[in-house]
């Protein structure tokens, strides 16, 4: 504790020093997320407060597209990642050349893009989405048939509440989603009955057809918060369960979670360095600045 707490005041100072704000994903360990964080929220939300933020740095506690999508939207400021490795499966799974022979493929067809993706990938986007907004950014299109990548789970959560629509999609998936099953379910209502189940859109259909509720993390928060159910099993990464609890002590939390690695790289420490030593800064192609923001802010126009 008393490292953290020292590496804690560092940061508090050299926020200060800097005019820098952290920035922290949902999935950020409580050391992070409860202490030097100034903005905390979903994909949506960061993508917002990095669109309005008058600091000169952007500290992005979260992965990689996260700061990439802070940069787009910040040209000129300095966004630093604290680990340059936290990466994501899903961003991974799909390269422009990839988007470029779908339009070929579809031609005509409007492509709506999670965030969870490269500045390049973007580009070649149409507009983005978040799982906060996915299905109004959808039916924003007012389209008859619409491809959403990379994430192929998502992309049929939203087509069942969607049925009007054809969703074609790409076989992406989240490497932390995609490991729970119905069963994990099932067994989680056997060991607790009466347990409220919340799953993030990432988790395949057949997980989110089990659950009573499924959202983006800010989603899932917001449940929490506003329906106080007495018991909860968030079917996500277990940073999402450990912040709640910490807000939210008349609620119990129970297993199961996942740990998102990308995520988990992120440390009060690296976070630390990062402001003393200005690393590692993110930067964007300034050929890829222009389309990337048009679908970024094409997304944050949508009102859910
Ligand atoms: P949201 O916070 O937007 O729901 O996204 C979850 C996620 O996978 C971030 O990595
Ligand atoms: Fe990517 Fe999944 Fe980790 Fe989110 S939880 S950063 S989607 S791998």
């Amino acid at each position: 504790w008393p490292a953290l707490a020292a590496d804690v005041a560092a940061i508090q100072a050299l926020k200060r020093e800097r005019n820098a704000v952290v920035l922290a994903h949902n999935y950020q360990a409580p050391e992070i997320f409860h202490t030097v964080a100034d903005i905390v929220g979903d994909s949506l939300a960061l993508a917002r407060e990095a669109a309005r933020t008058d600091a000169d740095v952007i500290v992005l506690a979260g992965v990689h597209f996260m700061a990439e999508t802070a940069k787009i939207l910040n040209p000129g400021k300095t966004v630093l990642i604290p680990d340059p490795a936290a990466g994501c499966s899903l961003a991974d799974s799909i390269t422009a050349a990839d988007v470029r022979d779908l339009r070929r493929r579809h031609p005509g067809v409007p492509v709506v893009t999670y965030v969870n993706t490269s500045a390049a990938v973007k580009a070649e986007s149409d507009l983005c989405c978040t799982s906060g907004n996915a299905k109004a950014v959808v039916e924003s299109l007012g389209a008859k048939r619409v491809l959403m990548i990379p994430d192929e789970y998502l992309a049929q959560n939203v087509q069942a509440e969607l049925p009007g629509i054809e969703i074609l999609t790409w076989a992406g998936h989240c490497e932390v989603h995609e490991r729970f099953t119905a069963e994990d379910i099932r067994e989680a209502r056997q060991a607790y009955p009466g347990v409220t189940v919340l799953a993030h859109p990432e988790c395949p259909p057949a997980v989110v057809a089990e659950a009573d509720f499924s959202g983006s993390t800010a989603a899932m928060q917001d449940y929490v918060e506003t329906r106080r159910p007495a018991q909860v099993v968030m079917i996500t990464e277990c940073a999402m369960a450990d912040n709640l609890a910490l807000r939210n002590p008349d609620v119990a939390f129970v297993k199961p979670c996942n740990l998102c690695p990308h995520m988990k790289r992120i440390s009060l420490a690296k976070i630390r360095r990062s402001l003393e030593t200005l690393t590692h800064e993110v930067t964007v192609p300034d050929d890829l600045i222009a389309p990337a923001r048009r679908a970024v802010e094409r997304m944050l126009a949508v009102r859910p």
